[in-house]
């Protein structure tokens, strides 16, 4: 008797990948697991009892066990892993199939393993999950792009598995080649953005406000079932309860204020720079949590500059707690904005096609920054679907004319008690930026020239100028 053969094959079987597997196997579909480790097979395999899925220590098992074209996806770390895995797999299989790497690699890895694969006519497809281990088993949102092709293969299985936002499925095409990691980077640098900013204001509503942990939740808890509605806002109304494990205190309070990264936020502030697009809320949430690591330092430098950081003991925290909730929405629409008007120019340049309304669209459920605002943010780029940034779009206008007042007042606040609000301020300046009819960029072009010859243009003739600028006589 021939041996079963199974649909999708999944390479890595740790808590992400083992539990992708348990979502598509949910949804009917069959799935061969491999993963060198012996425990996470052993786990997987009990599990798998009534299951269409049996996970095999031994990669050409693996591969045999697949019905031909293969689908095999990747739940492996990015970078060099991917690469030996794949270099591993082409000496396994064959014209046609596809692989599917769903970790969070780099976008131009991604195209570089898309065009060599291509050589071999293996498709190679770049696919962002997001929703973490949670989203994984009961819905995640994903982020496919590469060859449409391989897509449709793919798209009953992504639609099956993806959160649903009123039984719409939170997963599209993300465009050609690497587009899928590209969006998923896009969405990691709002996410670093947006944690920084909740964060930001707990710094805000502990040491000036006062508050404590069980008000924190409170407050948090009650924001969440206003417009600031989000996954992210939800989880922090929940860490602050979190008692420690040995029953004394909140866990919270004890663990080490220093953030780790593994690179997707600084990724996109790079990506940023090389092809122009201003994203300060992203770069400045990725620079916070350099600074938050420099922990000695900050201690010295603490010494030095003993600036008073005191409660603020005539605060009305009712109003204080008000003021901040408005803030916090003006920033992270204004957040959304840099990401989704970035993605709208890189898509122009790295020739994606990528749709932003369908982004939108998709972030609304199952991913990290899901969050009740994208209903409107993808209700503009419907309703005006030429706009360069949902800031001038009618709706969001009308809100932000008045948010921004108290972002203002916050970022004020802050300044001059000594508190740190680099996201936040990053964004309130931002903000000002983008709606200046003028900057003095005049007298910039005017340094350049002086000093290089690099020249300017005039606001007054068309052309390209340069001047003989006079030095001062000391
Ligand atoms: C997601 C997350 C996830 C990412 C974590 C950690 O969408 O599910 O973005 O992919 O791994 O956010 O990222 P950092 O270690 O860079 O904070």
């Amino acid at each position: 008797m021939q041996d079963k053969k199974f649909s999708y094959g999944m390479i890595g079987l740790g808590t992400m990948g083992c539990n992708l597997v348990l979502n598509m196997s949910d949804h009917g579909y069959s799935i061969a697991g491999y993963d060198k480790n012996t425990k996470q097979t052993d786990n997987l395999n009990e599990q798998a009892a009534g299951k269409n899925i049996k996970a095999f220590n031994e990669i050409s098992a693996f591969v045999e066990a697949l019905t031909v074209p293969r689908i095999i996806m990747l739940l492996v770390p990015a970078g060099s892993i991917v690469d030996a895995v794949v270099a591993e797999l082409k000496t396994l299989i064959s014209a046609e199939d596809i692989i599917v790497d769903c970790g969070n690699s780099h976008f131009i890895d991604t195209q570089k393993r898309i065009d060599q694969l291509a050589k071999e006519h293996i498709h190679f497809v770049g696919l962002g999950v997001s929703g973490g281990e949670t989203g994984a088993r009961f819905g995640p949102s994903i982020m496919p792009g590469g060859d449409v092709k391989a897509f449709e293969k793919l798209a009953p299985m992504l639609n099956a598995i993806a959160a649903k936002v009123n039984g719409q499925p939170c997963t599209a095409y993300m465009g050609s080649g690497a587009a899928g990691h590209y969006v998923k980077m896009v969405h990691n640098g709002i996410e670093y953005a947006i944690m920084q900013m909740i964060a930001e204001t707990y710094h805000l509503l502990k040491i000036h406000g006062g508050l404590n942990n069980e008000e924190l939740h409170n407050v948090f808890a009650e924001w969440n079932k206003g417009r600031l509605q989000s996954f992210l806002i939800e989880i922090t109304a929940a860490i602050f309860l979190q008692k420690d494990e040995d029953n004394v205190g909140l866990l919270v309070d004890k663990i080490k204020d220093t953030a780790q990264q593994k690179g997707t936020g600084a990724w996109m502030s790079q990506d940023a720079m090389a092809t122009g697009s201003p994203i300060p809320s992203i770069d400045a949430a990725v620079s916070a949590r350099i600074l938050s690591s420099m922990r000695t330092e900050r201690a010295d430098a603490a010494e030095i500059y003993d600036i008073e950081k005191e409660q603020n003991s005539a605060i009305n925290k009712q109003d204080f707690i008000t003021l901040l909730e408005d803030a916090l929405y003006a920033a992270f629409v204004i957040t959304y904005a840099q990401g989704l008007a970035m993605l709208q120019d890189s898509s122009d340049f790295y020739k994606y096609d990528t749709d932003i309304t369908t982004v939108a669209s998709i972030w609304r459920g199952g991913c990290i920054i899901r969050a009740a605002m994208l209903e409107d943010i993808m209700e503009t780029y419907k309703t005006q679907p030429d706009i360069k940034n949902i800031l001038n779009g009618k709706k969001i206008s009308t809100a932000i004319s008045t948010s921004q007042k108290s972002l203002r007042i916050v970022v004020q606040v802050a300044a001059k008690h000594g508190i740190p609000l680099p996201s936040l301020s990053a964004t309130l300046n931002y903000f000002d930026s983008y709606r200046s009819k003028w900057l003095p960029a005049n007298l910039i072009q005017a340094q350049r020239d002086f000093f290089g010859a690099h020249t300017y243009e005039r606001i007054d003739k068309e052309g390209i100028f340069h001047t003989e600028w006079n030095a001062v006589i000391q």
